[in-house]
């Protein structure tokens, strides 16, 4: 169930209730793809970067150790010692992103393993037996997210594809909640807008799927190589057409000023691999933009990566140590750097939230990406 708490313009401040516990959104989802946050990040850690949700892949789990694998065990939650709320993203994407020679038909994707170069199948049923063996909070319907150069008739007939897998998508998770094998029984399942940047397809295809009850709806297809003014313009004509009442996702976004206005624009959930991939290449994120710890200026830098952040680095750890950390290639460089990231990207939904709370996000979010984006040298 979800509840608006308030709304300030387009902006809404919700609550997501799980099996799992309650999802305070906006929300950022810390992207654990194999079932772990790259960058040594333990269960341990989660509590103090105020990670609310975890993000896991549908494709690499089913590939390694193997949904079954994690059935026995218990499913994703026990496995991985973490009992908040997990959304599992299907494998549609992730088929078309990484694995080799692919074939679509209607009844979904033949493709190779880029573990073993095996062949496997995976169709809007399969997706969803595997995030069933997985047991995750929130499963993802199976899609497929067209090239951003597709023509616009191959769009149309993709688009209208992903409808009809959306559907069988829907009856399989409904049969699998009624199992009582099943682990999660209350297993949500969201589905996914596609329609590149056509947006008349994009609604037109909002307005299909908002037809279907279900229990949230994702924004896919965006951060795939559009300009943002492109990813902007398709929100705007997009979100207004889901259901208000239930949750909007933008996946795989983004940058801290593509979450701003994402929010503005009345999204609710968002990941992305960018703090912690940034994090792992020294990459740290303040309210004052992205420095680069590599950067010889840091060599005898004793403050923290942030000014008053209450990070597990900054409330330890100088710029000048994590520097030499990075540059030796020392683990706890990397760890460091993507502890402070994705706290970072936590802390600023917090104050998204606080904001849309005291209806003031429009200058809220004004003065951070002032902040982020002043030039400080
Ligand atoms: N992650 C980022 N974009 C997408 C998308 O379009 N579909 C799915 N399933 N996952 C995504
Ligand atoms: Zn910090």
């Amino acid at each position: 169930m979800y509840e608006i708490i308030r709304r300030d313009g387009l902006a809404k401040r919700g609550r997501l209730h799980t099996v799992h516990g309650v999802v305070e959104t906006p929300v950022f989802m810390n992207v654990g793809t194999a079932a772990a946050i790259k960058g040594a990040v333990a269960t341990t850690d989660l509590q103090e970067i105020k990670t609310q949700v975890q993000l896991s892949n549908t494709y690499h789990l089913h590939v390694r150790p193997g949904d079954e694998v994690v059935n026995k065990l218990g499913g994703l939650h026990k496995f991985m010692v973490w009992d908040k709320p997990i959304l599992t993203d299907s494998g549609g994407f992730q088929v078309f992103s990484l694995a080799g020679l692919r074939k679509i038909k209607e009844e979904g994707v033949y493709f190779n393993s880029h573990i073993d170069g095996r062949k496997i199948f995976m169709g809007p049923e399969e997706s969803m037996r595997i995030q069933s063996n997985l047991a995750s909070t929130i499963a993802m319907a199976f899609d497929e997210c067209p090239s951003s150069v597709a023509s616009r008739e191959y769009i149309e007939a993709s688009v209208e594809r992903t409808t009809r897998w959306l559907v069988r998508c829907q009856e399989e998770m409904k049969r699998l909640n009624s199992l009582p094998e099943t682990i999660n029984r209350q297993q949500m399942l969201f589905g996914i807008n596609q329609g590149g940047i056509l947006e008349d397809i994009r609604v037109d295809h909002a307005k299909e799927i908002s037809k279907l009850d279900l229990d949230g709806y994702a924004v896919g297809g965006l951060a795939v190589g559009e300009s943002h003014e492109d990813m902007y313009r398709i929100l705007d004509a997009v979100v207004p057409h889901l259901p208000v009442n239930k949750p909007t996702y933008l996946m795989g976004v983004g940058t801290p000023i593509n979450i701003l206005e994402a929010v503005d624009r009345g999204v609710d959930f968002f990941d992305c691999v960018y703090p912690s991939r940034n994090g792992r290449h020294g990459h740290v994120y303040t309210n004052h933009g992205k420095l680069n710890l590599f950067n010889a200026k840091f060599e005898l830098d004793t403050r923290p990566i942030e000014e008053g952040c209450q990070c597990p680095a900054c409330r330890t750890y100088s710029r000048a140590y994590i520097r030499h950390l990075l540059k030796a290639k020392e683990m706890l460089g990397m760890r460091l750097a993507v502890l402070h990231n994705l706290y970072f990207y936590n802390n600023m939904m917090e104050e998204i939230r606080e904001a849309i709370e005291n209806g003031n996000y429009a200058e809220y979010k004004a003065k951070k990406i002032a902040d982020m984006t002043e030039k400080t040298c």
